[in-house]
């Protein structure tokens, strides 16, 4: 695939790996790609802006009280211009600034600024990068959505071996070609997916109803990946305090009948995640007024099944999603049972949620799941942000949905 239109915003920080920008900058001339670079100060160490502009064949842009270049483009717009920003290399030093949010140059303000995708390359020194600080500094940037390559294990500039050695300029090219021709895919086939989120009421009289602990928090994060890898998301959520629809489509319900109702009316989609903790039964009856202490039979209450949303979809002849995927939460016994599940409710994928830990899963951002498909694959994720569990399966959902067109690429 060409990179032809596509604008890409290089930032060139301090590492003895700045020289390696000029080659990707070379490999992206080749292929027709427009970019633009910013050099860091301490970038400016290792490379020179005369050689920059003689690739990029553009200024290069270097110092935020750079009057003539503020006037000419300020960071707002070079932050807009960009289809795609890389910080190479993205230093230790440089990790920490991101993750605390200083603007305090053209490069940090630029990347505060911009509503694009920013995927970083780190390079460092293998216990620079095994550092607790720096790996907390990454899980921060991950949840904040930088996307990353690398770094690669590897003999360093320091002599050192280990973890920390930058993406090689063809591998970070590879990964460019394959994220736009993903884009471009993804906008083309203008791919739909239904989001199920949070729990249901299943009301016995107006105030008092069946529900469950479900936050929705991690259906939540789902939507929101799955929207920022270009598919139309639709979220049908139960009571949730947790859920805005900052910049989702969301449609509010309350009991397992209106999901289900909600769900058939989106329908046909790509892809259904069905994250719900629907509630399975509901009482027969609902008495129109609140039930008095004195009248009610304290001895029954009478419930019949709620539909299942996840096997209405996944046995849908008619209108079946290309991926369906489940949830399940197990205390025991956990991979065993959702290979059951898997079976039994005919998805493609099942993400396991541990629950039986107190630091994880309902009602917290963090969670631990493990990822099964139908061939019994298992990835786990140990404890980490929901918002991180969810692009993971929001990556694993696309490179599904794509596979074909990839196996012909
Ligand atoms: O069988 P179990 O309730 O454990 O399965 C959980 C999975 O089924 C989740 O994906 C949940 O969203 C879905 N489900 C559903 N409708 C129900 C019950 C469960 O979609 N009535």
């Amino acid at each position: 695939m060409s990179l032809k239109e596509k604008k890409i915003l290089i930032i060139i920080g301090g590492g003895i790996s700045a020289y390696k920008a000029l080659d990707l900058i070379r490999l992206l001339k080749k292929n027709y790609a427009d970019v633009k670079a910013i050099l860091t100060k301490s970038g400016k160490e290792f490379v020179t802006p005369l050689s920059i502009t003689t690739l990029t064949k553009n200024k290069t842009f270097e110092d935020i009280f750079d009057k003539n270049s503020e006037a000419e483009i300020d960071h707002i717009a070079l932050s807009r211009w960009a289809d795609l920003i890389v910080v190479l290399p993205t230093t230790a030093n440089f990790m920490t600034k991101l993750s605390i949010g200083k603007a305090e140059d053209l490069a940090t303000t630029v990347l505060l600024a911009s509503n694009r995708d920013i995927l970083l390359v780190p390079a460092m020194n293998v216990r620079m990068w095994l550092h607790k600080a720096t790996q907390n500094n990454l899980k921060i940037l991950q949840d904040y959505g930088y996307l990353f390559i690398g770094p690669e294990k590897g003999e360093m500039a320091c002599g050192e071996y280990g973890e920390g050695k930058m993406s090689s300029p063809r591998q970070i090219f590879s990964f460019l070609k394959n994220y736009f021709f993903e884009k471009n895919l993804v906008k083309n086939k203008n791919l739909k997916a239904l989001v199920t989120t949070g729990p249901t009421r299943e009301y016995l009289d107006p105030v008092r109803y069946i529900s469950n602990e479900s936050s929705g928090k991690q259906g939540y994060e789902v939507a929101l990946a799955l929207k920022k890898l270009g598919i139309k998301t639709k979220l049908i959520a139960g009571p949730s305090n947790f859920i805005s629809s900052r910049d989702l489509k969301i449609k509010k319900i309350i009991s397992a009948k209106q999901m289900m109702n909600e769900v058939k009316k989106s329908l046909p989609v790509d892809v259904a995640v069905c994250a719900a903790a629907v509630s399975d039964f509901r009482p027969i009856n609902k008495s129109k007024n609140k039930i008095k202490k004195n009248q009610a039979n304290l001895s029954s209450i009478q419930l019949e099944k709620n539909p299942d949303i996840l096997d209405y979809l996944s046995k849908n002849n008619k209108a079946r999603p290309k991926v369906v995927v489940g949830f399940s939460a197990e205390t025991e016994n956990v991979i065993q049972n959702s290979k059951i599940k898997i079976k039994e409710k005919y998805c493609d994928l099942i993400i396991v949620n541990d629950v039986s830990k107190k630091d994880s899963g309902f009602n917290s951002d963090y969670n631990r799941v493990s990822i099964i498909d139908k061939k019994g694959k298992i990835k786990s994720i140990p404890r980490n942000k929901k918002s991180f569990i969810a692009s993971t399966i929001a990556k694993i959902i696309l490179d599904k949905l794509l596979i074909n067109d990839k196996n012909i690429n």
